[in-house]
Parts: structure tokens; sequence; C-alpha cells
């Protein structure tokens, strides 16, 4: 590894966690208060990767996978058990204070504002804390106006805002002293789906106007097409994929989904029914093609065939089942980054 211009990079990075190996019951309890039964859980595992300035990458993994802990190695909070970490040529816990010029930080469970200062009172503190120059400061507002109804936001107080308008401030404030780097830890957890698209818009905006790098977690997939060309998976601590999301697509290229619903437009029909088409669709597939895996799903009154086109044409399927049933409505899509990062967690890749 070790490219020269990354501006993140890590190698072997581990980290873990001793915790307390709590048992049962008052017994239990007792035992814990007099014996210290710890157990080790490795929550990043050997993890290496370089990101260029510029980039936005999409970190990934289920629940409890090891992304925020990798975020707050990278931010310096935590220092990793093993391996090395630079971020813009800096070991990021052991200097902390220089550390902080370099980076931005979200995390979207919790502000990192003062909860009771207008925003605008938020951003002098900051713009002290950073140092932040008169003139670079007024710059800063004047693309921030650009981008958003900033006005709006200044003069609140992040305790009275909307989620939405405090993940906003939480972004604006994280980019205020221009860092390389800035850290998004699930940006849009619990936002609906307008203030997602505005957040996503901000976040390109923001990297395109400052060649800020990104780095983001989210469970959302739809932050990821909207942002990251590139992502990396990870799960139970280890390394599963790091690649454009373009990459992945092409390697799943010869699935395609085939919709199908069945129903007469404007007509009710009971989940049972639903249920009995699906097997309906599903018998008379795999009775006349025995040799094809096919996967299927449903949502409300759509049946989904996941088809493997280089097993057979999604062509010829649709043209046997059109013979054997009545077909109302037809829909064609192409696999989804979801379906994708599903299929890399389960581990068919
Ligand atoms: N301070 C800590 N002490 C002990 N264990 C921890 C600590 N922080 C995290 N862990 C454990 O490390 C593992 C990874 O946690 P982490 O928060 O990094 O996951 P995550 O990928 O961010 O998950 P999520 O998507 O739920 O946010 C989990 O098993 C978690 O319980
Ligand atoms: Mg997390």
């Amino acid at each position: 590894m070790s490219e020269q211009n990354n501006i993140i990079e890590l190698n072997n990075v581990c980290k873990e966690f001793k915790i307390l190996n709590r048992h049962e019951g008052l017994k239990g309890s007792f035992r814990d208060m007099f014996s210290r039964d710890y157990k080790t859980i490795t929550a990043v595992n050997n993890v290496s990767f370089g990101i260029v300035p510029g980039e936005i990458v999409g970190y990934l993994g289920p629940n409890g996978a090891g992304k925020s802990t990798t975020i707050k190695m990278m931010t310096g909070v935590l220092e990793p058990s093993s391996g090395e970490i630079l971020v813009n040529g800096r070991v990021p816990y052991k200097n902390r204070e220089a550390n902080s010029q370099n980076i931005g930080v979200v995390f979207g469970q919790r502000s990192q504002l003062w909860w009771s200062l207008p925003l605008v009172e938020s951003f002098k503190i900051l713009k002290d804390i950073y140092r932040i120059s008169d003139q670079d400061y007024k710059e800063m507002m004047e693309l921030y106006r650009s981008m958003i109804n900033l006005d709006d936001l200044l003069g609140k107080p992040v305790r009275q805002m909307s989620l939405g308008q405090r993940t906003l401030s939480d972004i604006l404030a994280a980019f205020l002293h221009n860092p390389p780097v800035v850290f998004l830890d699930e940006p849009t957890i619990g936002l609906d789906v307008s203030m997602k698209a505005k957040i996503r818009t901000l976040i390109a905006s923001l990297n395109q106007e400052k060649n800020t790098t990104v780095i983001l977690t989210t469970h959302d997939m739809g932050d990821v097409d909207a942002l990251c060309k590139r992502i990396i998976i990870i799960d139970k601590g280890t390394m599963l994929y790091d690649n454009d999301i373009d990459h992945l697509k092409n390697f799943f290229g010869a699935y395609r989904t085939l919709k199908l619903n069945l129903n007469k437009r404007n007509v009710e029909v009971s989940e049972e029914l639903q249920k009995q088409q699906m097997e309906c669709v599903k018998t008379h597939l795999e009775e006349q093609f025995p040799d094809v895996i096919f996967s299927f799903d449903r949502e409300d009154e759509w049946i989904s065939i996941l088809i493997d086109e280089s097993q057979i044409s999604l062509m010829k399927v649709l043209s046997f089942l059109q013979e054997q049933i009545k077909i109302r409505d037809v829909r064609l899509e192409e696999i989804s980054t979801e379906s994708v990062i599903k299929k890399i967690y389960e581990g068919k890749v």
C-alpha cells in the first residue's frame, strides 16, 4: 500500500475492547463484584485501506460491524490496539488538537453543537476555536447561503430545531473550518425522504466546492447511490469489499429482476391471495426449469423474480409465464445497490 497521495491511510488496524463477562442472577452479580472476568472482543480486525483527496467513500456494514469504531479511530477519539492510521499526515490520537484542524465530524445520533445557543453563536465559537479568519468565515457563510436557506437556521438554538435542521447545522459546522477530511457517521438517520435529499445535495455540493474528502457510514442505500462512487464493506470487524460501486454492479450484471402484477386494476387483493399467487408462479417456474435457481420476493401486489441471465434469459421466463398465467403488468429492474450490498453481506461474492 502506502500510496504517496493518500489523505487517509489505514494499515492493519485492529481495535479490541475488553468487556466484563457478566454472569446471570444474583449469584452472578456477586461473582462480578469480586472477580473481574473479562473477555476481549475484536471490533475492528486488520483493516487496511487508502483514500485519495476529494473522494466520497461509503463505509458500510451491518449493525455492530465496526464502522463507528473505525471512524472514532480515524478521528482520534480511540487509539487502535494495533496497526497504523494516518489522516492528512498525522496520527489522529497522538495529537488530537492539531488533528481537529484536519477533520470535521458529524455523528448522526447526537449534535456536536451548543444546545441552547443560536446556531450563529455556535459558529462564532467554532470560528475562534479553529482560528478561522474573518475573510474565510465570510466566504464560507456566502457559500452556505448559496446552498441552503441559512438565515432560517442562524438565529435558532439547536434545541429548538427539527432533527433535519439540526443535521444540516451539524454538517455546516463540520465543514466550517474547511477541513480536508470530513467524517459523517449516519448523517441521514431518522430523516424523512425530502430532508435526506436535501442533506445529500448539501454533502455533494460541499465535496465538489471544497474538494473535501468524505467518509460516510450509512444503512441507507439511497445515500450510497446519491454520493458514493466507492464503497468499503466491513462485517464483524473484517473488511469484505473495497471497490467502485459500478464494478460491483457489473459483477452482478447477469442479474435482473422481473416484476409481475397479476391482479386487475383497482381490485383489493387479500394478503392470502397474494401469497398464493407467488407460490403459483414459483411452482410453474421450478417445474419448467428445474436446473435454474430463481429467487422470489413480494411487495404488495408485485411479485419479484431475480433471474440470473447467465443461466436463463429473462424473455424466456416471461414468455413461458405468459402462457401459464394472466399477467396484468410487467416491470424490469436492473440490480439495485441494495440487493448488491445484501449479497455481499450474505457472502455471495
Ligand atoms: N466502547 C466500547 N466498549 C465495548 N464494546 C464496544 C465499544 N464500542 C463498540 N463496541 C463493540 O464493537 C463492535 C462494533 O461496534 P461499532 O459501534 O463500531 O459498530 P457499527 O458498525 O458502527 O454498528 P451500527 O451500524 O449499529 O452503528 C460491537 O460489537 C460493539 O458492541
Ligand atoms: Mg455505528
